[in-house]
């Protein structure tokens, strides 16, 4: 059994103004909690995994077939897309070996030219193996133990070469950031969404989705964004979960360090999270 690519989900929800979820696998309870919610309210969901959550899991085969597992068990092949999230060139090549179906390249911190040399290359392979492609253009910033870091805004001729090089969807810098926000953010540009909407007329992609007002997703979702990705706020809501579980049970009595119990409440606040996003009222029309 193949794997789908992600490219016509995007491009359906592109043309309805609508939206598909990328969230984070982060390992087995993650995955499990994704597909079968998604599977559960029939509900397509791009399931992302980074090479760092990927060697955590113990390789791209790991995940890989992990993640064919449970689309099997689940009976979910039309609905689960598993996407390689901020690959680098290798990190591309080995996923499309494996076997995934879509892949982002992220070459922002190369300078442009070598960017769009990697992406063109990356589209090239990717369209033989049935593989569709995410590139991201200017940086998305990130925060780290209060420390902010801004990224730098896409520029729309820089965005409409890498459309050219045969990207299926764009990663755009528009002031969003991986992680928390600071309290003083400047919030989303969306003058420049609007203008990269209409010079690009693609789906584009919200990175750092997590933190972000509704009203302002679906802002940027009327203005083009057709794929958000989150990943802080889920790692959050299970941390919480797992403490809430800890400082609740003690963990000698009635067999409350079996995982099994003591990971029952943090699935279900992530299966909860997960239904409210899939389930929300996201087109502003
Ligand atoms: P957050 O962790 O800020 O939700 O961002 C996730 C993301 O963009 C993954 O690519």
């Amino acid at each position: 059994m193949e794997l789908i690519n992600g490219r016509k989900i995007v491009y359906d929800a592109y043309k309805n103004k609508d939206v598909i979820f990328h969230i984070n696998l982060n390992n087995l309870e993650w995955s499990k909690a994704i597909i079968s919610v998604a599977k559960s309210l029939n509900k397509p969901v791009i399931i992302g995994a980074t090479p760092a959550a990927i060697k955590y899991c113990g390789g791209f085969n790991t995940v890989f077939n992990m993640i064919k597992g449970l689309i099997i068990d689940y009976q979910a092949n039309d609905l689960v897309i598993l996407h390689l999230d901020h690959g680098k060139f290798e990190d591309c090549i080995k996923a499309i070996e494996v076997g995934f179906k879509s892949v982002m390249y992220d070459g922002s911190e190369e300078d442009f030219e070598t960017n769009l040399k990697n992406t063109i290359k990356i589209c090239e392979i990717a369209k033989l193996n049935n593989c569709s492609v995410e590139a991201e253009v200017g940086k998305i910033g990130k925060s780290k133990n209060s420390e902010f870091y801004y990224g730098e805004l896409t520029k729309i001729d820089e965005a409409i070469k890498l459309k050219n090089a045969g990207v299926d969807i764009l990663a755009v810098g528009i002031g969003n950031i991986h992680g928390e926000y600071p309290e003083n953010w400047k919030g989303l540009d969306f003058d420049l969404l609007r203008n990269l909407n209409v010079n690009l007329n693609m789906p584009l992609v919200l990175h750092g989705g997590s933190g972000i007002s509704k009203e302002d997703l679906k802002k940027s979702i009327s203005l083009g964004i057709s794929k958000i990705n989150i990943n802080t706020e889920l790692q959050i809501i299970n941390a919480m979960a797992l403490k809430e579980y800890f400082s609740n049970n003690e963990i000698m009595q009635n067999k409350n360090y079996n995982p099994r119990k003591l990971y029952a409440n943090s699935n279900k606040a992530m299966e909860d999270y997960i239904k409210s996003i899939l389930l929300g009222d996201w087109n502003e029309n």
